[in-house]
C-alpha cells in the first residue's frame, strides 16, 4: 500500500476524532478520560492552522477519507521565549500500527518544523510508552526530562518523559 502524508482537511476529521478517542479510552498516551467530538477537533485544527501550525494525516490514496494516522505540532509554552520550540503529537490507528507510518508522520513534522525555522521539538510521552519512546529515539530525539508523578489517569499516577530534538 502506498501511503501518502497530506495536510488534513474537513474530510479527515471523523478519522482523527476516532483515533483520538481510541487513545483516550484504551491507552495512557493522552492523559484525559474524556472523549472528544468532531466539532472540538474542527476547532482545534482551525486554531492550529490560524497559528501557522500543521495538521497532517497518513492516507492510502485509494481510500483518501480513511485516516491511518495523524500528527501535528503547536506552541510548547505560551511565552515569547519559546517561540522557536514546538510540542508535537503522533497517533496511528491501531490497525495501522507497526507499518512504518508513525515514522513517516514524525519525519514529515520534523521537515515542516525545520522549514519554519524552528529550533527544537518536544514530545511529552508517558514513561511506560515504550513504542513511542523507541520511535522518537529512532528519529533522533533524546530524553531530556523525566517528571515523576505529574499525571493521573484511570486512578494511576503517571510519569512524563520529555524527548527533545534540536533542529
Ligand atoms: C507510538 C506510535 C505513534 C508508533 O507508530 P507506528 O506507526 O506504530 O510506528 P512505526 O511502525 O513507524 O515504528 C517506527 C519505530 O518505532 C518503534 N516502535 C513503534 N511501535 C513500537 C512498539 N509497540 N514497541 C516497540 N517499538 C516500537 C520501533 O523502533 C519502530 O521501528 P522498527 O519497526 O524498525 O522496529 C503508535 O503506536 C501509536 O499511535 N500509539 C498510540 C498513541 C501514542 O502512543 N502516540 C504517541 C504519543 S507520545
Amino acid at each position: 500500500m502506498a501511503i501518502e502524508i497530506v495536510d488534513a482537511s474537513e474530510r479527515h476529521l471523523p478519522g482523527i476524532t476516532a483515533i483520538f478517542n481510541h487513545a483516550v479510552r484504551e491507552t495512557f498516551s493522552i492523559w484525559s478520560e474524556s472523549e472528544t467530538t468532531i466539532d472540538l477537533r474542527r476547532t482545534w485544527m482551525a486554531a492550529r492552522r490560524v497559528a501557522g501550525f500543521p495538521v497532517i494525516v497518513a492516507i492510502d490514496p485509494a481510500k483518501p477519507d480513511d485516516v491511518l494516522g495523524y500528527g501535528s505540532f503547536g506552541t510548547f509554552r505560551d511565552f515569547p521565549g519559546y517561540v522557536k520550540t514546538v510540542e508535537h503529537s503522533v497517533y496511528i490507528a491501531p490497525a495501522a500500527q507497526r507499518r512504518g507510518i508513525g515514522k513517516r508522520v514524525l519525519a514529515e513534522l520534523v521537515k515542516r518544523a525545520k522549514a519554519k525555522g524552528l529550533e527544537a521539538m518536544v514530545g511529552g510521552i508517558d514513561s511506560a510508552n515504550a513504542g513511542s519512546i523507541a520511535l522518537h529515539e529512532q528519529a533522533g530525539f533524546e530524553v531530556q526530562g523525566n517528571l515523576k508523578g505529574v499525571g493521573r489517569k484511570f486512578g494511576k499516577q503517571l510519569d512524563l518523559v520529555f524527548m527533545v530534538k534540536a533542529l
